[in-house]
């Protein structure tokens, strides 16, 4: 629940309504009692006024008695005003507890007075004297219980109002959330009901809305490329499988025939000869596809040193020697002759020897092997040309496949044919070393090469 997108909406939902009323509640309440403050001070003056009239006019105890008499008229029944006359002389005065009021008053001016546990809010006015009237102090109060049970009643009203907008709030930011999540939750049933044996399935992101379309967009691109690798790793096993079963069946059928009759120490030796051969590719093709599957996995090259790139490339060649004598194949190096790159020997070697190998096997007897060796800003490239037959576009993309040759035809079940996985070593290499790979095929003259990352220094 702590993770639920629902909850949080609620949660949220909840959080601006309470705090929304909060600020609303509070201005409310001052506002209030500003209103409240003011209506009292009206009464006040409209009650003291209207006394104040009377007892000006009245300087006789007879006509004080009327002045009494109205003050009592006046008072309503449920005590929210109270009139006090202070006066020296006790017939001219009014109120009960007017002493005591007198008392609050004088002591520090204020203008609450409380009488009997009763808070009030006053004015008092002094009113100078006439005939037997001696001067007096009219006192006007205002009961504050009605002004404090308006407020509390408000306050109280107002906070289970509140209280109840923002459960009703939670309670919508709730529905939104799982209305607004549908679609979500669809996504996940969807993605939930993918099953693993039809690899064609895709989410259908086309009704979903725009927030979910790149989730949805993501998630199949993930599956395509999972479907890929996955036919990749099918298409692979198929190849293994297709691969070691030519040389098997090369070795099993040599071996019947030499069992099928009596033979010499001679003739078996030929054949444990062709065998062993056999065997040592059999052993080379393992070989590739561990080191293959190592580069897979994220091995990278470490045994790196600084090399000068046409030294190493003059010291693969050397290997070739009696091959490209025997070929008539001349080797030129050419391009930026003393660039060095960071890289490990024998990886950079392998690659090198394996695009040779490949220069060798398409050209022609007496062609010309060109060994190129340029820079960009991030790479060392280096490049074999050799003159031998186009590679259409399609093949060029693919070269660097694993078991991918472009005549499979031709070389089928050849064993004197590569198997494809030369330039895929290539490619790995090149990866390893944060390098890439090219190939190009114009005018009959076919350009395959890698490069490795150039190392800062050289920049
Ligand atoms: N220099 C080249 N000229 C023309 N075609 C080439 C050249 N290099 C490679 N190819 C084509 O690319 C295919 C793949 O080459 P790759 O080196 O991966 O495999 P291979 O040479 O057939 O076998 P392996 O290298 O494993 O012994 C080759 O079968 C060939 O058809
Ligand atoms: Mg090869």
């Amino acid at each position: 629940m702590k993770g639920s997108i629902t909850w949080r909406l609620a949660c949220m939902y909840a959080v601006v309504a309470f705090v929304t009323f909060a600020v609303m509640g509070a201005a409310l309440y001052m506002v209030l009692q500003t209103e409240l403050v003011r209506r009292e001070d009206d009464q006040l003056t409209t009650y003291s006024q209207g006394l104040q009239y009377s007892i000006e006019r009245s300087g006789t105890l007879e006509r004080w008695a009327r002045v009494t008499a109205k003050m009592d008229t006046l008072t309503p029944a449920d005590g929210s005003v109270r009139f006090w006359v202070l006066s020296p002389d006790p017939r001219f005065g009014y109120g009960r507890g007017a002493r005591d009021v007198a008392a609050q008053i004088r002591a520090d001016g204020s203008d609450r007075v409380s009488d009997s546990g009763i808070g009030y809010r006053t004015l008092a006015r002094t009113i100078g004297p006439l005939e037997e009237r001696p001067p007096v102090r009219l006192v006007v109060g205002v009961n504050k219980r009605f002004f404090e049970r308006t407020l509390a009643t408000f306050a109280a009203a107002y906070s289970l109002l509140a209280l109840v907008a923002t459960l009703v709030a939670a309670g919508m930011g709730f529905w939104i959330g799982r209305v607004g999540l549908r679609p979500v939750r669809q996504l996940s049933r969807d993605a939930q009901a993918l099953q693993p044996n039809r690899s064609a399935q895709r989410l259908a992101a086309g009704a979903l809305p725009v927030e979910l379309r790149d989730l949805a967009g993501a998630f199949n691109g993930a599956l395509e490329r999972l479907e890929n690798a996955y036919q990749q790793l099918e298409g692979f096993n198929a190849d293994v499988a297709h691969e070691l079963r030519t040389p098997l069946a090369n070795l099993i059928g040599a071996t019947q025939v030499v069992l099928s009759r009596p033979r010499n120490a001679v003739q078996f030796q030929e054949v444990l000869q062709s065998n062993l051969e056999e065997l040592e590719r059999l052993r080379s093709i393992v070989n590739d596809m561990l080191f293959l599957a190592r580069a897979d996995q994220g091995e990278v090259a470490t045994a790196l040193a600084e090399c000068i790139v046409a030294g190493e490339v003059r010291k693969t060649l050397d290997f070739f020697e009696f091959l490209l004598d025997e070929k008539n194949i001349v080797v030129t190096v050419e391009g930026e002759l003393d660039v060095t790159a960071t890289m490990e020997r024998a990886l950079f070697r392998r690659a090198l020897s394996n695009l040779v190998q490949n220069g060798i096997t398409h050209s022609r007897p007496g062609a010309r092997l060109v060994v190129s060796i340029r820079t960009d800003e991030r790479f060392v490239w280096v490049a074999i040309s050799n003159a031998g037959e186009a590679i259409a576009q399609a093949h060029l993309q693919r070269l660097f496949d694993r078991f991918y040759r472009v005549d499979v035809a031709r070389n089928d079940g050849q064993s004197e044919h590569g198997f494809g996985l030369g330039l895929a070593i290539v490619k790995a290499i090149a990866r390893m070393h944060g390098g890439r790979v090219t190939a190009r095929s114009d005018n009959g003259v076919t350009t395959i090469g890698f490069s490795l990352l150039r190392t800062a220094t050289q920049t």
